[in-house]
């Protein structure tokens, strides 16, 4: 407490008894002074986290609201799945029967497609599609336009996928990214590209699986590239359609127990992509790192989840509430591990990949 020259001047002018008295009370009531401001801070900043606690309590009630507006009339609207004959794609086409949607599922092989059909409704109907064919896009979007007739497609759902061949980048030859990214890149695209006049008609929704690889790129190969374009191409085809009604959100899987998570394949390719690569990358890399790295393979597979519902849920939502999400993280793994480290310094994401990965024989 600071007092002024007049209070300086008073206290001058009283006894010493009188004096004392005072100072006493003046260090009192400093004292209450300051013990007051103490408990008003607290009080500001306990109100603080509350109102942000309730702030944000209201924002999650009012998201879980929006979120559970389910759209009307799906037994009319009709969603066309590509890669149905196994995985989320499979999973994903008898969930939206039994819901009652109907479905038009696009299979890789005939026998995949008589599976399917012998598991659901007769209201599902299927077609053979690769998306690496042009010829086999444009048959199966006319096939999918007699179909829908004048009610347009209410939903596409990109979810074909290949993650094979998969190695360090230097181990791999142009053509393992090209088979890559043909299936997993341009063939989401011309597929959009074929089938985008017949979601507009209905100003429905285009979903397009990506993965959690889409956010953070923790392994060579095409597959990471793929799924960064992939992110790259609904962000940009969300903004155009915006315009139109259409709405386009993306799933963003961590690791699930499918045939594209398939270890023993995984190892193959590895194995292949080690045979082929050159002298001078052999010797830089060493055989240990070979056997340790596939290793690691092994130990993180009874890590994947399986239940792959956590992902068809989310596809599941994004065709049938009025307002989709635009990202679905989905899994535990992509929530609290992934999808955190995609937002932290390279520094540490680095650090975490270097210790949780083999070093080349002659690393510096
Ligand atoms: N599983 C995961 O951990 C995970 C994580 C993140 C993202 N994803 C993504 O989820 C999607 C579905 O994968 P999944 O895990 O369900 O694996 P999956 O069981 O292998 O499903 C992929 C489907 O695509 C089909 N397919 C492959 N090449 C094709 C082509 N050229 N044309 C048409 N269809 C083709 C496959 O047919 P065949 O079975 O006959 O080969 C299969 O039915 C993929 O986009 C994948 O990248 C998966």
């Amino acid at each position: 407490m600071v007092l002024g020259p007049r209070g300086a001047g008073f206290l001058a002018s009283l006894s010493f008894e009188e004096g004392d008295v005072l100072l006493e009370f003046i260090k009192c009531s400093g004292w209450l002074r300051g013990s007051i401001e103490v408990s008003f801070g607290v009080f500001v900043g306990e109100a603080m986290w509350l109102c942000l606690v309730v702030l944000l309590g209201l924002y999650h009630l009012l998201r879980w609201y929006r979120e559970r507006q389910a759209v009307s009339h799906l037994w009319d609207k009709y969603v066309f799945i590509t890669g149905c004959d196994s995985g989320f794609g499979n999973l994903l086409a008898r969930q939206l029967d039994l819901r009652g949607l109907r479905v038009l599922a696009a299979c890789l092989t005939e026998k995949g497609a008589q599976q399917l059909r012998k598991q659901t409704s007769d209201r599902l109907e299927t077609v053979i599609l690769d998306v690496t064919k042009t010829e086999s896009i444009a048959a199966a979007t006319q096939w999918v336009k007699e179909r829908v007739g004048d009610r347009g497609l209410w939903g596409l759902v990109n979810n074909v996928g290949i993650s094979i061949p998969t190695a360090p980048s230097e181990w791999l030859t142009k053509q393992d990214f090209m088979k890559i990214l043909d299936v997993n890149l341009l063939g989401v695209i011309e597929v959009t590209l074929s089938l985008l006049p017949l979601v507009r008609k209905a100003r429905g929704r285009v979903v397009n699986v990506s993965s959690i690889m889409g956010r953070i790129s923790l392994f060579g190969g095409g597959y990471c590239v793929s799924k960064y374009g992939v992110e790259a191409f609904s962000d940009s085809l969300r903004r155009e359609l915006s315009h139109f009604g259409v709405k386009v959100a993306m799933i963003e899987p961590g690791f699930f127990s499918t045939n594209i998570t398939d270890v023993e394949a995984f190892s193959q390719s590895v194995r292949t992509a080690w045979d082929q690569a050159s002298p001078e990358v052999k010797e830089l890399y060493g055989e240990t790192f070979v056997s340790t790295f596939l290793e690691s393979l092994e130990t993180l597979k009874p890590r994947w989840s399986k239940n792959l519902s956590l992902v068809t849920n989310c596809m599941e939502h994004t065709l049938t509430a009025c307002h989709p999400r635009t990202r679905y993280s989905c899994g535990w793994d992509a929530k609290l591990f992934y999808l955190p480290m995609s937002y932290m310094p390279t520094f540490l994401v680095d650090f975490v990949a270097y210790w949780s990965s083999p070093r080349p024989a002659q690393a510096l």
